[in-house]
């Protein structure tokens, strides 16, 4: 399984599509389209929100989880999107458990951002919070749910009623159309009828026929509800163990997971970033690492590696190995630095705080190392082509570093958007 190891946005997209080569089967279990993937297949750049990345391979089965909220028009768009791009042969699968987005969960999405002062994540506005309150609150509509009038009514009924008044309560005088939603949610539901399933039961056919599965994770650790920068993140929970509970497998299951961190580190949304970096050297590297969120067009901040946050999501998510990505885009720095622990009033903080005070007023204790040399795209993946060590020396010592840090093994090095700029490690010594 793959999972963001920092705030999300570690370039998981381009890591998971080039494990999804060997998989028969990829998996989202958390998140909604608060997510954005990229990927780059072939000559075609996909972007998506909902989809599974796996989608655009012919041999993969893409599954949509029980851990997921679903916005059934949006999801609609993105399969007509894939359509367009001459991807019509897909296999999709959708739980029929995975909760939806309602009309009304953006709207309360947006109000209680307002209500929040200085406490707002600064959410994508996609309704993700509210649709997941309302799935514990038990106010939600499951996707199996679009495909029975009767309960739909039922469930519809009760949720609009109270959504209603919410709603009113915080300021927003706007009728909910009762009839509208059930005939469109209904029709909508028609039209996804064929992909939506047991996938729980689908799951375990697989496991028990030896198939290899993957687990791709949304957003990142650090964003986690439990174990991120809480109240600064999202609603569903964004660690490995997230896959076996979103999807309806044991955790036993997954043999393998692998963490995904940029060789730097970004943020989009508010919240505490110790690492962050407001000059120059942030501004390169957001121009350079096109660092603008692909679902929101928002500005990324950008900062140092901050390693007691990484090896943070070591632990809460037993990462057996790292992806690191994006390392050319720290090309031309003529120093580097890493964030290897923090200081608050005076004192040096032991790992990674929860209290968002003290992270916010952290101050990083940084190494420095030796950049290296800015390097054009193809240069970059002529490198990939001869291999790991064929990386510019102090590439090679930061790499260690981290390795060294964290103490698991780096399996893939990705060093530019294309599928040939990445080195694979797998099958060096110590790596799997
Ligand atoms: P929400 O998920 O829309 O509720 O947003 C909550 C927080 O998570 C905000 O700070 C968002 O910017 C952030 N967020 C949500 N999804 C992603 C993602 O895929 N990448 C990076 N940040 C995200």
């Amino acid at each position: 399984m793959v999972v963001g190891a920092q705030w999300g946005d570690e370039g998981k997209g381009k890591v998971i599509d080039f494990y999804a080569a060997e998989a028969d089967v990829v998996v989202r279990f958390n998140g909604g389209n608060n997510a954005g993937h990229t990927i780059m297949f072939g000559d075609l750049e996909f972007k998506f929100h909902l989809l599974p990345s796996g989608i655009v391979r012919k041999n993969v089965t893409a599954v949509m989880g029980n851990g997921m909220v679903i916005d059934p028009d949006v999801l609609l768009k993105e399969i007509a999107y894939l359509r367009s791009k001459g991807v019509s042969s897909f296999k999709l699968l959708i739980s029929e458990r995975a909760q939806v987005i309602m009309p009304y969960h953006p709207v309360v999405d947006g109000l209680e951002e307002s209500l929040k002062g200085s406490l707002k994540a600064g959410t994508t506005g996609r309704g993700i919070g509210p649709a997941y309150s309302d799935k514990v609150a038990r106010f939600g509509i499951t996707m199996g749910d679009l495909l029975d009038e009767k309960l739909l009514a039922q469930k519809l009924g009760a949720a609009v009623a109270a959504r209603q008044r919410l709603m009113a309560a915080y300021g927003r005088n706007e009728e909910l159309q009762f009839q509208k939603m059930l005939k469109d949610h209904l029709k909508m539901g028609g039209q996804l009828k064929k992909y939506i399933t047991n996938v729980s039961s689908f799951l375990n056919t697989a496991i028990r026929e030896g198939k290899n599965i993957l687990f791709e994770g949304a957003q990142g650790t650090l964003l986690d509800p439990d174990h991120g920068t809480y109240p600064y993140v999202t609603s569903s929970n964004a660690v490995a163990g997230a896959a076996a509970v979103g999807s309806g497998i044991g955790p036993r299951a997954i043999d393998w997971v692998i963490g995904v961190s940029k060789a730097y580190t970004t943020r989009v949304g508010e919240g505490p970033f110790p690492t962050e970096l407001r000059d120059d050297i942030g501004e390169h590297i957001r121009k350079v690492g096109c660092e603008f969120g692909t679902t929101t067009g928002r500005p990324r901040r950008c900062g140092w590696l901050d390693m007691p946050a990484l090896a943070h999501a070591v632990d809460v998510n037993g990462l057996d190995a790292l992806a690191i990505t994006k390392l050319d885009v720290l090309g031309g720095l003529r120093r580097i630095k890493m964030a290897v622990g923090y200081k608050h009033a005076g004192k040096r903080l032991g790992g990674f705080p929860s209290n968002i005070r003290v992270l916010g007023e952290a101050e990083p204790v940084y190494k420095e190392m030796d950049g290296w040399d800015a390097l054009k795209t193809e240069k970059w993946t002529a490198l990939a082509k001869e291999g790991y060590d064929a990386l510019p020396d102090a590439a090679l010592e930061y790499l260690a570093f981290i390795k060294g840090e964290l103490g698991i093994p780096i399996e893939l090095v990705s060093i530019g958007p294309s599928r040939e700029a990445t080195i694979d490690l797998r099958g060096m010594p110590g790596i799997r």
